[in-house]
């Protein structure tokens, strides 16, 4: 964002953007340089900023010491990174932050699910055949819709705040049991499935067993069809997402439902969900889209330059590099080439 640019530029950071680079989030070149930027080959830079993990072009364009900062996808592609430590990068991943209070405005993961949760929502109300509010009207009563939200973390609770704006009766469901009170507290209604999972490190899910996953579907099977949208969210960071809706829930729901799958990416929490794809299996709708923050590249671009401005800010105070391995941020969000000896 050119208003990051500006801060950057003032604060001693000298700025090379990719031209074309903000075009799609409604930022033309010029006002890139307007804030100070130049625009050239960002690989020449000492650090590069990116979203998404590097191609393998993108690979071998890095070199020895540079430092590489985007969603680099640790987890789930390992190789990636590895191929970037034998180029000699030092790669923070964005994803790898750690969840402290003083790294909340880095947590790029809460700022990219939050318009996640939101366009979620958005996308149920789209392809809902039905009015999400309650209306009087002239030709009778039209009823709320019923949404069922499973996962309220951070994009699950934006779904819940934002299908309760459009003035749908909302009811919400997680394993981590703590999130029931900040359920209620926006107005929905917590659903007791009786399955309830600990709360792992860093406040994450743990994954569930095989015969907890397997009552858990049961017991969502026999509840499903009293809500019109389900959206889900459920994650587990690092695994494929846990098959929440097995096929035969879906076939449970009336004709006209809609389920968002807002896991879609990493396989879909709905076990008939096509990534990428919206799909009609049996008159119920399935959402399967993916990568929703580019659909609002605006405000999506907007949070993730400021989480990135404060990481940058982090790393390099006053614009030279400062790298202390000592520190919880910068060791935790390091994936690759972190210093010999510096503990994990
Ligand atoms: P996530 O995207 O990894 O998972 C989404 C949700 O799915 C979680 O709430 C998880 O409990 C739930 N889930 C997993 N398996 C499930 C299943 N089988 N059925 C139903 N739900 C299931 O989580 P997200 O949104 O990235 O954050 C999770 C938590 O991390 C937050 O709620 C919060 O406690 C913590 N956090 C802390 C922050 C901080 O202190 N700076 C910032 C952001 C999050």
């Amino acid at each position: 964002m050119p208003e990051t640019v500006g801060k950057l530029a003032g604060a001693g950071f000298e700025v090379v953007v990719e031209s074309g680079a903000g075009v799609p989030a409604s930022f033309p070149d010029d006002a890139y340089t307007a804030a100070g930027a130049t625009l050239g080959d960002p690989w020449g830079a000492d650090v590069v900023v990116k979203v998404r993990k590097p191609s393998a072009d993108e690979v071998a364009k890095v070199r020895d010491g540079q430092i590489l900062i985007g969603f680099l996808d640790p987890l789930a592609d390992p190789d990636r990174v590895a191929a970037l430590a034998s180029r000699g990068v030092t790669a923070f991943a964005m994803e790898s932050i750690p969840r402290i209070t003083r790294a909340q405005p880095m947590d790029a993961l809460s700022s990219q699910a939050t318009v996640g949760g939101y366009k979620g929502a958005l996308l149920a109300a789209e392809h809902l055949p039905r009015f999400f509010p309650m209306l009087m009207t002239a030709a009778g009563t039209v009823p709320p819709a019923k949404v069922l939200v499973i996962g309220a973390g951070v994009a699950g609770l934006q779904a819940i705040a934002t299908a309760r704006r459009l003035g749908a009766v909302v009811t919400g469901f997680d394993v981590r049991p703590v999130v029931r009170e900040q359920i209620e507290s926006l107005g929905a209604n917590w659903l007791d499935l009786g399955v309830t999972g600990a709360e792992a490190e860093g406040g994450y899910a743990r994954e569930l067993t095989p015969e907890e996953m397997k009552a858990q579907q049961v017991a969502l099977e026999g509840r499903i069809a009293d809500f019109d949208c389900v959206i889900t969210t459920a994650a587990v960071p690092g695994r494929a997402a846990p098959r929440i809706i097995p096929t035969s829930a879906v076939d449970a729901m009336r004709p006209g439902s809609v389920i968002v799958d807002l896991a879609a990416e990493t396989g879909g929490n709905a076990e008939p969900t096509e990534p990428g794809k919206v799909v009609d299996h049996g008159g119920v709708t399935l959402v399967g889209l993916t990568n929703l923050p580019s659909t609002m590249p605006y405000h999506a671009s907007m949070l993730y330059s400021r989480n990135v401005h404060a990481l940058l800010l982090h790393l390099a105070p006053g614009g030279e590099l400062n790298l202390d391995w000592a520190d919880e941020i910068t060791a935790g969000a390091c994936v690759a080439g972190r210093k010999e000896g510096v503990p994990a």
